[in-house]
């Protein structure tokens, strides 16, 4: 299951990129918002990034004006690893080098077509592993009050 959430500025894409996944089959779970009425991001940023820490959702998508706001309130959860892409490359490699286990993009950055396009290679690129992993193991000692 993919988790879904956005804020009024990424609305738009949010609705795009559920188009795209049901189109292809992958089942979603929508966590709002559900208009483009004004709202806060971290509460759709919290529940999207509760479900994939818990294991609920294989990954998350989130999505706000910009991608930062909404990610660096999903960041806060312990064990995301959630990205902002604004281009193909950066979609391809945030999952290839960082394992990111959720795509943030802005409605206010990228169009509904490019978002699409994102997502499909995000969703279909696997962690490359290796040298990776000891990066990425860092990370996770940072969430658990290591030095480094
Ligand atoms: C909302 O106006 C906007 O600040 C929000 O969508 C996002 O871009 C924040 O990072």
């Amino acid at each position: 299951m993919i988790a879904l959430g956005c804020d009024h500025g990424g609305f738009v894409l949010k609705e795009a990129i559920k188009k795209y996944l049901e189109e292809k089959n992958i089942e979603y779970k929508d966590f709002g918002t559900y208009s483009e009425e004004s709202v806060n991001y971290a509460p759709y940023a919290y529940r999207v990034a509760k479900a994939v820490a818990d294991g609920k959702a294989e990954k998350g998508i989130l999505c706000c004006g910009t991608g930062i706001g909404i990610s660096i309130a999903a960041n806060k959860v312990k064990g995301i690893r959630a990205a902002v892409c604004t281009n193909e490359f950066c979609a391809e490699m945030t999952r290839k080098h960082n394992d990111s286990n959720i795509l943030c993009m802005g409605g206010r950055v990228i169009d509904a077509e490019k978002a699409v396009r994102l997502v499909d290679i995000y969703l279909n690129t696997e962690f490359e592993g290796g040298r990776h992993i000891p990066r990425i193991n860092e990370i996770a000692a940072i969430e658990n009050g290591e030095e480094l």
